[in-house]
């Protein structure tokens, strides 16, 4: 009986700020990289996120959503100091073994972004919150404290990268999962479950007939924009797919800059 991962409406609200962790339960970790795809995503971002860090003079990278490990990894390997994190035990685990496998020394640590501290893992030129996880937070003004955790582990004018799913076309019913950047597996296949104001589901369906559920926050670009300037983050733009020009209904992924 090929597993399926459900959780209850009330489940879902925002008790969910801290259910991530039980939303990447060991079987679906276990085929996250199937699901991304490191190979297609790697070519699907290019050097999109090292030209942006290069430009910024920022080195000293920390990954703060590591997940399995794919950034910290194409990083490290364009030449940046990386150190990973994440909250779920099941991904750091998997992003430890993706790491050794590869012979590529970058530490991954387990840490709530709430625990996040400069003076256990010290301050850095750049910090990465990227594959959507941001969403996993519902609520605003824990989102808002989670974004200044991640101020105060930059170095003064240090680069945050934060990126979305587009969730301004998702919510206008215009979803589509092209599948050429971010979720890029052949094997499965990416829709939507429930979707409102308060939640969006999505159930990822794999070619052997096992089906996950994330439930996220589905925050509007814009809205995310000011949050990064409440937490005291210069916003001097985003991308569409990596491009500073686009049509925020034609693109699936939006990523944000701010400035410490
Ligand atoms: C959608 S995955 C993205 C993983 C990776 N960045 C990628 O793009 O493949 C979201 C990640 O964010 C992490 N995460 C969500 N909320 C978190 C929190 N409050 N603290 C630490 N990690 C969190 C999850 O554990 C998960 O690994």
């Amino acid at each position: 009986m090929p597993p399926v991962i459900a959780l209850s409406p009330v489940e879902a609200s925002s008790s969910a700020d801290h259910d991530y962790a039980r939303q990447y339960a060991e079987d679906f970790v276990a085929r996250w990289d199937e699901l991304i795809d490191w190979e297609k995503r790697a070519a699907g971002e290019g050097a999109f996120f090292s030209d942006l860090l290069r430009q910024a003079r920022a080195w000293r990278v920390l990954d703060v959503a590591t997940g399995s490990g794919f950034h910290a990894a194409q990083l490290h390997k364009a030449g940046f100091d990386v150190t990973a994190s994440d909250g779920s035990p099941t991904m750091v685990d998997r992003a430890r073994c993706n790491l050794d496998r590869l012979g590529i020394g970058v530490p991954v640590h387990c840490h709530d972004w709430q625990a996040l501290d400069p003076r256990v893992l010290g301050t850095f030129d750049a910090v990465l919150c990227l594959g959507s996880s941001l969403c996993h937070v519902f609520d605003r003004q824990a989102r808002i404290a989670a974004l200044e955790r991640f101020r105060r582990m930059l170095k003064p004018g240090g680069l945050l990268l934060v990126d979305q799913r587009n969730f301004e076309a998702i919510l206008a019913g215009r979803f589509s999962s092209s599948g050429r950047y971010y979720y890029c597996g052949k094997t499965a296949r990416v829709t939507l479950g429930e979707l409102d104001e308060s939640r969006c589901e999505f159930v990822y369906d794999f070619a052997d007939g096992a089906q996950y559920r994330l439930r996220v926050f589905p925050i509007r670009p814009r809205q995310l924009q000011e949050e990064l300037r409440e937490a005291g983050f210069h916003t001097p733009g985003s991308f569409g797919d990596f491009k500073p020009v686009y049509d925020v209904m034609s693109v699936d992924f939006i990523v944000h800059q701010g400035h410490a």
